[in-house]
């Protein structure tokens, strides 16, 4: 991987990306670089682990409200969802929803087409309508049939809170310019909450929290020719009370140097690479976020412990929004 001394020139945004995050004097790496098929199995098992209480209270909020949610979301409705994955938490809405249409939006084709065709199966008379894109970028949806009344965005998983703030504002407010006036978005947020569950969540025993994050680097290794040592680093999971987030980092255990693009950079011992951050909220900041956004913040279902909420958000008329938990 010796590239002589003329660093070689970036020609996508991938190597850009990459390499403007290590020159950081705070080193960080882009967090799409998790999943490749490795890190989305090992993603998919994150999901069901102990320590991990998202999904399932998540799904147990769904389980127990999507009666209510469907109530919100309207009839002949065309739902539009975000990062759809396996649309796992989707059934049980789709379930219940008076559905014009379903456009699943997942940027992994396969994934998404194979999705679509075991929903098919399920609703054989729901129109579904897979879409390949990058829900960061301003999307372009298909035609609308005469019978959908209203657009709304289904976008659960506290996928927002791996945003940062202004990008996150930024793609709310696209959010609220696809559905319109008469729309509307269902979210789902994690809750702030004892740092200690916090960081456990991130961080489980049995190490696959760590597997995924050091996953990074050998993808890093096999799609770019980086020169990761994946022993020399280790998984570090902890709750940043200023920011109200989670911060996943990789930290040398020693100094030493690695190659990636034909630039060499050297790690210090215990300096880290950041990888990922998963923001928390409160009912009042996701409130506060809504109405920032454009939206006016609806009904709100937590489960008994407050740990996650899901939220409906209403398309508004300018200078509607009363920053306050619903
Ligand atoms: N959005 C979820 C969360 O922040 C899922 C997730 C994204 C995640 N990246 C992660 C979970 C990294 C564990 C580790 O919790």
């Amino acid at each position: 991987m010796d590239q002589g001394d003329a660093p070689r020139r970036c020609r996508d945004t991938d190597c850009d990306e990459i390499l403007r995050g290590l020159e950081a004097s705070q080193k960080r790496l882009p967090s799409k670089f998790f999943y490749d098929e490795r890190g989305s199995a090992l993603f998919d098992r994150i999901c069901e682990l102990p320590e991990y209480y998202v999904t399932r209270t998540e799904r147990a909020i769904m389980q127990a409200h999507a009666g209510e949610m469907a109530q919100m979301l309207g009839e002949n409705v065309r739902l539009v969802e975000f990062g759809s994955g396996s649309s796992v938490k989707t059934r049980l809405l789709l379930d219940r929803l008076d559905t014009a249409a379903y456009i699943p939006v997942d940027i992994s084709s396969e994934h998404l087409h194979r999705t679509a065709r075991e929903l098919a199966q399920t609703y054989p008379t729901l129109p579904i309508q897979p879409l390949v894109a990058d829900f960061t970028e301003p999307l372009l949806l298909p035609e609308e049939s005469s019978e959908s009344r209203s657009t709304a965005v289904y976008f659960p998983g506290s996928t927002l809170g791996n945003f940062e703030p202004a990008p996150a504002t930024a793609l709310l407010r696209n959010i609220r310019a696809l559905v319109g006036n008469d729309g509307g978005l269902l979210i789902g947020a994690d809750l702030q909450k004892d740092q200690r569950e916090l960081e456990a969540a991130y961080d489980d025993a049995a190490g696959v929290t760590a597997e995924f994050n050091l996953n990074l680097l050998a993808h890093l290794n096999r799609d770019y020719g980086a020169t990761f040592q994946l022993d020399a680093f280790k998984h570090l999971a902890r709750y940043n009370t200023r920011h109200g987030r989670i911060e996943m980092h990789l930290v040398a255990q020693a100094a030493h140097d690695f190659t990636i693009f034909g630039e060499r950079f050297s790690m210090r011992a215990d300096e880290t690479i950041h990888t990922e951050n998963s923001y928390k909220y409160t009912l009042e900041s996701l409130s506060a976020l809504a109405c920032a956004s454009g939206f006016a913040p609806g009904r709100t279902w937590t489960d008994p412990a407050q740990r996650f909420v899901v939220q409906w958000w209403r398309g508004r008329k300018q200078s509607q929004c009363m920053a306050q938990a619903a």
